[in-house]
Formats: structure tokens, sequence, C-alpha cells
């Protein structure tokens, strides 16, 4: 059995993380590997229910410290009950989400200090960060134009300022620049086809050679 993967999928609202980690499952599963396909925040029954927490709309304040808060706990969940038993089992891990989100979302997007994303990050997963992060990147108009074409009301995110969505773009791509080798940048601009490619290209030395 060879060693399962982390790779975890990052960008704004409509970007194309859905689309793309539904189909690069299907790829790997073809090439004979066994994979969760999981999201964040939730992926498990309670860090579901932190999700809705997070994403609902309306009713009390829920300041930027507390969202950040919340977000880690669930990821602490979320490791402990999913993404680790499945590596630990040889499984590939396809995230839709991690900390990266966590640095551009409640970071970039919130003015969150990076030194209190940076100690919960330690505190909740010093020894676990993604095999390969993929950053699907795209005008936020763009992004957003899609996320609108979705059926159902707008959550807590979706709901934000233009402005907003900016602020958390130029913090992926900070985060994309001070690490190249871990966060590869894809154009999410292109036909789902394109991108679909360019992110199995960005993981194809991660794969056993049997599955390349
Ligand atoms: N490359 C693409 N070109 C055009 N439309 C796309 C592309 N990728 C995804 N979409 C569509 O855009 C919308 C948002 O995609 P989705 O995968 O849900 O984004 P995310 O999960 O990043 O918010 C969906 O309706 C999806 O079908
Ligand atoms: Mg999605």
């Amino acid at each position: 059995m060879s060693a399962g993967r982390f790779i975890t999928l990052e960008g704004i609202e409509g970007a194309g993380k859905s689309t793309v980690a539904l189909a690069l499952r299907a790829e790997l599963e073809g090439r004979g590997l066994d994979v969760l396909l999981t999201r964040e925040p939730g992926g498990t029954p309670l860090a579901e229910s932190l999700r809705e927490l997070l994403l609902r709309k309306g009713g009390e304040v829920l300041n930027p410290a507390a969202e950040t808060l919340l977000m880690f706990a669930a990821r602490a969940v979320h490791l402990d009950n999913a993404i680790r038993p499945a590596l630990a089992s040889g499984r590939w891990v396809i995230c839709d989400r991690y900390t990266d989100a966590s640095y551009a979302y409640q970071g970039g997007g919130r003015a969150v200090s990076t030194a209190l994303i940076d100690q919960l990050a330690a505190a909740v997963h010093a020894d676990l960060w993604p095999d390969r992060t993929l950053l699907l990147d795209l005008p936020v108009s763009t992004g957003l134009e899609r996320a609108k074409s979705r059926p159902g009301a707008p959550d807590r995110f979706e709901s934000e300022q233009r402005s907003f969505f900016e602020r958390v773009r130029a913090a992926y791509l900070q985060r994309a620049a001070r690490e190249p080798q871990r966060i590869r940048i894809i154009d999410g601009q292109g036909s789902a086809a394109a991108v679909v490619a360019a992110a199995l290209a960005a993981i194809a030395d991660l794969l056993p050679a049997a599955a390349r």
C-alpha cells in the first residue's frame, strides 16, 4: 500500500473548488487510489454542525475572533475523526478548504492577526500541513458571478462585499508566493476540463508511479 496524500483546494467563492474536488476524486479513484473527499468547515457530523453555525446569516454577532476559534474547533474535530484516520490507513484526502482559508478569510478578509492564526494552527495541527494545496485563482467578479448562479440563498460569507473577496484573494496569493512548493496557483478561468487538467498536473509528482 502506498502512503496517502493530503491535498487541499483553496480559492474564493465560485473559483471551482467543489467542481475540481469531485473531478480529482474521480481521476484518482480511476487510478486505483482510495480517496476521502471532504470539506471545511465540516466533514464530520459535529464539524458540520459547527459549519451550520458559521454560515448561518442573521442572529447574534459572531466577531472575527470567535469566527476564527469556531473554524479551528471544527478543524480539530475534522482532523481527529476523519482526516488523520484516513491518512493513517493510506487513503488520499482531498479537502475543500483548510487552514490557508483561515489566513485568507479571517486574516485577509476580517483582519484577524496572523499571530493568532499561527498559534491556532500550531495548536491544532502543527504536524499536519497538506502535501499540496491547489489555489484556484480568478478575478473576484468572475467567481462571484459563478457563485450567484448556484441554487440557494447566499450564506454569511457569500453575502460579503466584493472588497472582502479582493482582500481574501490577495491574502491567498501572498501565501502562495511565500510557499510556492506546497501552494500551486491554478488559473481558474479556463474551462472546467482545463482547470481539472492543470490540477492533476500539479499533483502528478505525488502520485505513485503506477498511477501517473
Ligand atoms: N472552469 C469553470 N468554468 C465555468 N464554470 C465553472 C467552472 N468551474 C466551476 N464552474 C461553475 O461555477 C459554479 C461555482 O463552482 P464551484 O465548483 O461550486 O466553486 P467553489 O466550490 O469554489 O465555490 C458552479 O455552478 C460550477 O458548475
Ligand atoms: Mg464549493
